[in-house]
């Protein structure tokens, strides 16, 4: 039999931080050997609130060099850069014609987005679930994994499925397969620094409230010892009253690779002045052979653009088939 497809990406806008990591990547890595996976770089979604050009070509590259770097395995991985493919933005164009825009308009994270642009909300924030709806039809996948904040994009991608399937598909040969999301409960919601409450982003305006993958010890070291915690002795899991708590302890689980069990007891009788240096020390150990890696690849430019190309090359094939079955599905006259 052959194996499930998996696919997934992130967006190319500035530096992934832990959350990224712990929600998304490390899963990725973890269950890549049992699946045939598709990880790409969503440039074209990079675009959807206003960007710098000066800098998006680097940091597509960069994050190339990020996944690999986390442990992304070329043997059962595609990678590949979004903007590549152009069967992404074609399927985009297709999926907007058969999507009510009401659909579109009960987006949580446009909603949220939106608010911040203020009065220069473009077109493609809105449509932005339809490119990502794209990215995964086009592959056949079976399992998305992503964070919990993605959850309301998976949906619309199976209503889409399933409206193109029914729509436009004959009863036993479906046009689109419709795919399940994969959301781990560890680490789906690494909170930020600074509020217990809200999502740690790449957006917040403070650095203090993110540990980025790269950020180097020094770095860790102020922000962990700057973090907001509560004047409370003993350090406890899931106390809806201390949000900083069980997410600053859920880091130190993930991160040092130990059952909850485990920090549990470890850490039931401790203040914040011991807890921070065990933290802290945890934190810097889980990223440094990232790092090294990392800056190890950026130093061989030549072979990461070969990974791209290939990258490419071969998710193109796929992604042109799948074009092709739904153009055939709509009714358009094929290339003569
Ligand atoms: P983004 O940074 O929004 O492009 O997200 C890339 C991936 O990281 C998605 O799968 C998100 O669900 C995941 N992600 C982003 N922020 C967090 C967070 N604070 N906690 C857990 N996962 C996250
Ligand atoms: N929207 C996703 C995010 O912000 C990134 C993304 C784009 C994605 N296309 C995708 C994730 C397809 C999974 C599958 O995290």
């Amino acid at each position: 039999m052959s194996k499930k497809r998996v696919l997934s990406g992130i967006q190319t806008t500035g530096n992934l931080h832990l959350g990224n990591y712990l929600g998304a990547i490390r899963n990725w890595v973890d269950i890549q050997q049992d699946y045939d996976n598709y990880f790409f770089f969503a440039d074209l979604h990079a675009i959807t609130v206003p960007h710098d050009p000066k800098v998006l070509a680097e940091n597509t590259f960069k994050l190339a060099a990020v996944y690999l770097a986390c442990g992304i395995d070329l043997e059962c991985s595609t990678i590949f850069v979004q903007s590549h493919v152009s069967a992404h933005s074609e399927l985009t164009w297709l999926f907007n014609c058969i999507t009510p825009l009401n659909w579109l308009e009960r987006m949580i994270q446009f909603k949220e987005k939106a608010v911040k642009q203020g009065e220069n909300v473009g077109v493609g924030l809105l449509d932005y679930p339809v490119l990502m709806a794209a990215d995964i039809l086009l592959y056949d996948a079976d399992v998305v994994p992503v964070g919990e904040d993605q959850k309301q994009h998976l949906e619309l991608t199976r209503d889409i499925a399933a409206r193109v399937n029914d729509k436009f598909g004959k009863k036993k040969q479906p046009v689109l397969k419709v795919p399940e999301p994969m959301i781990r409960k560890e680490g789906a919601r690494v909170m930020s620094l600074t509020d217990g409450t809200k999502k740690m982003s790449k957006s917040d305006p403070s650095e203090l409230s993110r540990i980025d993958l790269l950020d180097p010890p020094e770095a860790i070291k102020r922000k962990i010892k700057k973090c907001k915690t509560d004047p409370v002795k003993g350090l406890v899991f899931d106390d809806p009253e201390r949000p900083e708590c069980h997410n600053l302890l859920s880091l130190y689980q993930i991160l040092g690779n130990k059952t909850k069990e485990e920090v549990a007891v470890e850490c039931q009788d401790m203040g914040w002045g011991q807890f921070k240096p065990l933290l802290t020390e945890t934190a810097i150990a889980a990223l440094e052979p990232i790092q090294n890696k990392y800056n190890e690849l950026m130093s061989d430019r030549n072979y990461l653009d070969k990974v791209l190309r290939d990258g490419a090359e071969k998710a193109s094939i796929t992604a042109n088939q799948t074009l092709t079955r739904v153009k055939d599905s709509l009714g358009f006259l094929p290339p003569l």
